[in-house]
């Protein structure tokens, strides 16, 4: 599976989270005009190999490691990590589904993750965000004779929830968990599965002001996992269209917590590590990014001692 953000999409990210100018950019890093718009457009330029791209001053531009970013150019991905070896949970599925809102172009096509999980003993369903189509997933349901029992919503952006009508008709009675910044229902630790799973739901603003992450507990034995919607996807992060101060927070303080061998299950692309993204990540190579890494107590000692 491809990354979710060309090398193009996260330098355009970088220039928000840095707050540089495009201009300045393209002058720099001698590309010409024509050149960063075919970059930034698709990931590559024409007839120039990516490691004969200017690296090193665009790296030197942003102040990131433009090794990270040359790896992403050349096809980095997160180590494989499907299928996942569940213990008492009989099922982990990831879904993708596609679909937009414009009805205009199908180049506009979007392709949101969904995660279902089920419980081998009681057959109990939980599903993680509804996507774009309910269809692959309620098969699964039908076909596995489940009880879909828990919605847990990331945010609510289109793409995430736009299937949602179709879960609840097929599942009237399933509980729906998602932050109502006006109810501010209070998030607290859902324990499923006969006592065997624990999902916390944590408060994670930035990309969204309503932005949910789940640190899911007891599914793997010595592994957590964590559903995190759109805060960050392999190699990249979300785009912080509600406040990007919150959304560094967000992933200081609640995503790069713990273990280095956490899953995270992003909102869109791969599944990856928080070790892998702490070492591969190019916005996490930022100056101001590894200070906070350092200075991040509660990202386990395994990860400072590596
Ligand atoms: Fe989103």
């Amino acid at each position: 599976m491809q990354l979710e953000d060309h090398i193009g999409d996260i330098l355009r990210k970088a220039l928000i989270f840095f707050e540089r100018e495009q201009a300045s950019l393209v002058t720099l890093s001698g590309l010409t005009p024509e050149q960063w718009q075919q970059l930034s457009e698709h990931g590559f330029i024409q007839d120039i190999p990516p490691q004969s791209l200017p690296w090193e001053k665009i790296g030197k531009f942003f102040r990131l490691d433009p090794q990270r970013l040359q790896a992403i150019a050349e096809g980095w991905l997160p180590p494989k990590l499907e299928p996942i070896p569940l213990g008492p949970v009989s099922g982990f599925h990831h879904i993708q589904t596609a679909g937009s809102t414009s009805f205009e172009s199908d180049s506009l096509l979007n392709t949101v993750n969904s995660y279902l999980l089920a419980n081998s003993s009681d057959r109990q369903a939980i599903l993680f965000d509804p996507g774009w189509n309910a269809t692959p997933t309620l098969e699964i349901i039908r076909r596995e004779n489940l009880n879909l029992t828990h919605i847990f919503i990331t945010h609510q952006h289109t793409d995430h929830i736009y299937a949602l009508p179709d879960f609840l008709k097929n599942f009237p009675q399933a509980v729906l968990i998602n932050f109502d910044y006006y109810k501010s229902a209070p998030l607290k630790p859902i324990t499923l599965f006969q006592d065997r799973l624990t999902v916390t739901p944590l408060l994670t603003p930035g990309h969204s002001r309503d932005h949910l992450c789940f640190r899911l507990c007891g599914i793997l034995p010595k592994q957590e996992l964590m559903i995190i919607g759109d805060c960050l996807f392999s190699g990249s992060i979300g785009n912080p269209f509600y406040d990007k101060e919150k959304e560094k927070t967000s992933l200081m303080d609640i995503i790069f917590v713990g273990s280095p061998n956490t899953i995270l299950c992003p909102g869109h692309g791969p599944l990856t590590t928080l070790k892998a993204e702490l070492d591969h990540n190019p916005i996490l190579s930022h100056p101001e990014w590894q200070q906070r890494i350092r200075n991040n107590n509660s990202l386990s000692n395994e990860y400072h001692s590596i």
